[in-house]
């Protein structure tokens, strides 16, 4: 069996969005001594996001911090505040960084944010293993970094990003290629692909988006004309390999984490009307719009580097991930925007 790494303390940056959030819970499932930290400047999440946490504490002094067994710890604090992050990182096992700019079309309006987000951001926080001697770097990447290849898109494929967010991803997996080959910091870099499940609530990728308006009785609009693919891996499999990425006695490495299925989006648009149907949302229009700039047109991901040295497999068929989303979001209360 594959060495594994003894991990107590978890400095999760971006904790309080979609995936920090599950994947806190995650955490706590395995083992809820573990002491975790969360930076995020609740630009897109909340802090009531991590109020699912009977242990939850806000802390307001940088200065003033100490690890504790069972505690969730939220920093309200900038990734881009360097000396902050020094102190805040201090004394952490691993840090899993989720942080970022996330959207295609946010980066191509405006790439200076994006740059400073993902790019100096990734690096601070690369900068806080370097000097605090952290373990492990695990690293939120994207299928974008590959960017425009001929699928099935793999961590050898020679990469050609069509915005500036699959860049600045990029950018992100060469600085975790340097500060393990130049100073042994113990970095990997997971290249998600379409993450949907439930917890999605304020994402505007195709299956959050369309849920939500199909729901609030609004039009759903496809770009171009749907014959786009897309590659879509449900929350549990990616929090699973997020995980196993962390434990493993592993260094300098990139993993496609996907499902290895191309859908089109108007077959995942079928697969959303047809379930949505079938819960009583009748008269749901589908319209065409035109093609978005920066978007790969074929896209789906060879996940067995990943299989052969994390042991990471996909469980999730999309009819039933499908069918789990679709029902969580009924599950809401509250008209969902
Ligand atoms: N959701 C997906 O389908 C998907 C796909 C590929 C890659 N990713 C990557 O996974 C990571 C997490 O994505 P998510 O869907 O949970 O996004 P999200 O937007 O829900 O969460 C990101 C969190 O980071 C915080 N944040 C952003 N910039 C920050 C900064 N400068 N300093 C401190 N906090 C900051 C936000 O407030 C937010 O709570 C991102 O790096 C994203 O690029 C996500």
């Amino acid at each position: 069996m594959d060495k594994e790494i003894k991990l107590n303390n978890w400095l999760i940056t971006g904790g309080c969005g979609f995936i920090g959030k599950i994947f806190i819970k995650h955490l706590k499932s395995i083992n809820p001594n573990f002491s975790i930290r969360v930076i995020d400047n609740l630009k897109v999440g909340t802090r009531e996001e991590l109020s699912f946490s009977g242990d939850f504490e806000e802390v307001s002094d940088a200065n003033n911090l100490k690890w504790e067994s069972g505690i969730t710890q939220l920093i309200v604090e900038d990734i881009l505040e360097y000396n902050k992050l020094l102190k805040i990182t201090s004394g952490a096992d691993v840090i899993i960084h989720l942080a970022a700019n996330t959207g295609v079309l946010p980066s191509v309006e405006d790439p200076k944010m994006d740059f400073e987000n993902n790019v100096i951001g990734t690096f601070n926080l690369l900068e806080t293993c370097r000097i605090n001697k952290i373990k492990k770097f695990v690293m939120a990447s994207s299928g974008a970094a590959a960017g425009e290849v001929t699928p099935p898109i793999h961590e050898e494929v020679c990469a050609h990003p069509t915005s500036p967010y699959g860049a600045s991803k990029l950018v992100g997996e060469s600085y975790c290629s340097a500060y393990y080959n130049s100073y042994g910091v113990n970095t990997v870099a997971l290249r998600f692909s379409n993450v949907y499940g439930p917890g999605s609530t304020h994402k505007n990728s195709i299956v959050a988006k369309f849920t939500k308006r199909a729901i609030n009785g609004e039009v759903l609009e496809i770009y171009g004309d749907g014959s786009q693919t897309r590659d879509f891996v449900y929350t549990e499999d990616l929090l699973n390999a997020i995980y196993l990425s962390a434990i493993k006695d592993i260094g300098g490495e990139v993993f496609q984490i996907a499902s290895n299925n191309e859908t089109t989006v108007l077959e995942i648009t079928d697969l959303l009307v047809k379930t949505l149907k079938s819960k009583g949302i009748e008269n749901i229009e589908v319209i065409h719009g035109s093609k978005n700039v920066g978007e790969v047109y074929r896209n789906y991901a060879d996940t067995s580097k990943a299989q052969k040295i994390l042991g990471w497999n996909v469980k999730m068929n999309l009819e039933q991930g499908i069918e789990n989303t679709v029902e969580w979001f009924f599950s809401l209360d509250s008209k969902i925007v």
